[in-house]
């Protein structure tokens, strides 16, 4: 057995184990009452995560892969469609854009926040363009307000990839805010994590929150049946809801994000004081961004001594997002402009991130900051 690590990235089970009987009276129903238990569940979540994110519309689904291309859907992409998006996310972004029938074309990001660079995207719009999908990279709220100018000046659609930042908000309103559709991640290491797998799509407007609810359900028609028509579709759609146990997790966890994501940015804020006479660089934010902080994103030009060094301390960093999308075998080729990022690729070639859990204790971030100097400065 590996040694476990001092630090983790992930306290979940310990997070759970803090809310044991609310999860368990929770759970109980679904596994032991009647089965419909757990449709009730899920539109409670979808109204619960609505509110919280001030939205008018959510729709639960079962992970955020499959959320991107049904919003990607919605939004009607389809073949020969361009969404330009950044090199420096899950392959997923991309992933949704190609399996709708589009094609991906990407733009560079900042190197304050990671995020999608706005200057940058007019560039790459064409006569094909449809939409732009900027990521919510670690957490970092992308500029998406300055982006909708720009999206209805061309009369494109936005959708944002917040899988990593629920709890983050942007310009005073939660991220998604200002996006078509916003997908929200519940994979286990997410700000808000469940047990399994799930996400959440959110929007204010009504034409796409249907298409999202048949993308998500089959393409059942939402009119009641009647004898003439005891099933009846209207699309041709995918069975991917969130899934009932998740949704009863979720439901007990969601009140508890602000205080999480409080912790999380009191944590980033003191590595980010602890770091700043080490030779590292720490993410820049515009003043009204507040991100979540999935992790804290840090850049070294020794990425890997870095890395491995702080592992063998026993404190779990992961290098995310590198290399960028376009070096994956699948992608060969496939983005002409690939030597045009150069943010992006100095980005992968440093990032280095820190676990960051409500969890973390002040003694903890202490041993980080510690042992970041003593790898870099001491030697
Ligand atoms: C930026 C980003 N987008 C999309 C996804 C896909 O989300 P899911 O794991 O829920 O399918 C991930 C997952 O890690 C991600 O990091």
């Amino acid at each position: 057995m590996p040694r476990p690590f001092r630090v983790p990235r992930s306290r979940a089970s310990q997070t759970h184990q803090a809310m044991r009987d609310e999860i368990i009276a929770a759970l109980e129903p679904i596994l032991f009452d009647a089965y419909q238990h757990s449709y009730p569940l899920r539109s409670q979540l979808e109204a619960a995560f609505a509110a919280h994110a001030q939205a008018r519309y959510a729709v639960a689904a079962h992970s955020g892969t499959v959320a991107l291309v049904i919003a990607l859907r919605a939004i009607g992409i389809g073949p020969g469609d361009e969404v330009i998006t950044v090199g420096n996310s899950d392959i997923s972004t991309t992933g949704a854009i190609s399996l709708c029938g589009g094609r991906p074309v990407l733009c560079d990001v900042l190197e304050s926040d990671y995020t999608m660079d706005i200057a940058a995207v007019e560039a790459q719009i064409s006569e094909r363009a449809r939409a732009i999908l900027p990521v919510d990279l670690h957490g970092h709220p992308a500029n998406v307000k300055a982006l909708r100018a720009l999206a209805d000046r061309y009369q494109l659609k936005i959708v944002e990839d917040a899988a990593l930042a629920s709890g983050a908000m942007d310009h005073g309103l939660p991220a998604g805010a200002f996006a078509d559709v916003a997908m929200f991640s519940f994979a286990p290491f997410k700000p808000l994590g469940s047990a399994g797998n799930g996400a959440m799509l959110v929007t204010n407007d009504e034409a796409i929150h249907e298409r999202l609810r048949l993308l998500v359900g089959y393409g059942y028609s939402p009119e009641p049946v009647t004898p003439a028509a005891w099933q009846n579709y209207v699309a041709e759609g995918f069975n991917v809801p969130l899934d009932g146990l998740q949704a009863a997790l979720l439901l007990v966890k969601l009140p508890r994000l602000k205080e999480w994501t409080d912790r999380r940015r009191a944590i980033a804020a003191v590595l980010e004081a602890g770091l700043s006479d080490a030779p590292v660089i720490t993410p820049r934010f515009r003043p009204e961004s507040a991100p979540t902080f999935r992790s804290y994103a840090i850049r070294s030009d020794r990425q890997l001594e870095l890395h491995d060094g702080l592992r063998a301390a026993g404190i779990e960093t992961v290098i995310h997002y590198a290399p960028p999308i376009y070096r994956y075998d699948v992608y060969a080729g496939a983005f002409p402009n690939r030597d045009q990022l150069p943010v992006t690729e100095l980005l992968a070639s440093q990032v280095v991130n820190l676990p960051v859990t409500p969890e973390l204790t002040d003694d903890e971030l202490v041993y980080m900051i510690d042992t970041i100097h003593n790898l870099l400065v001491s030697q």
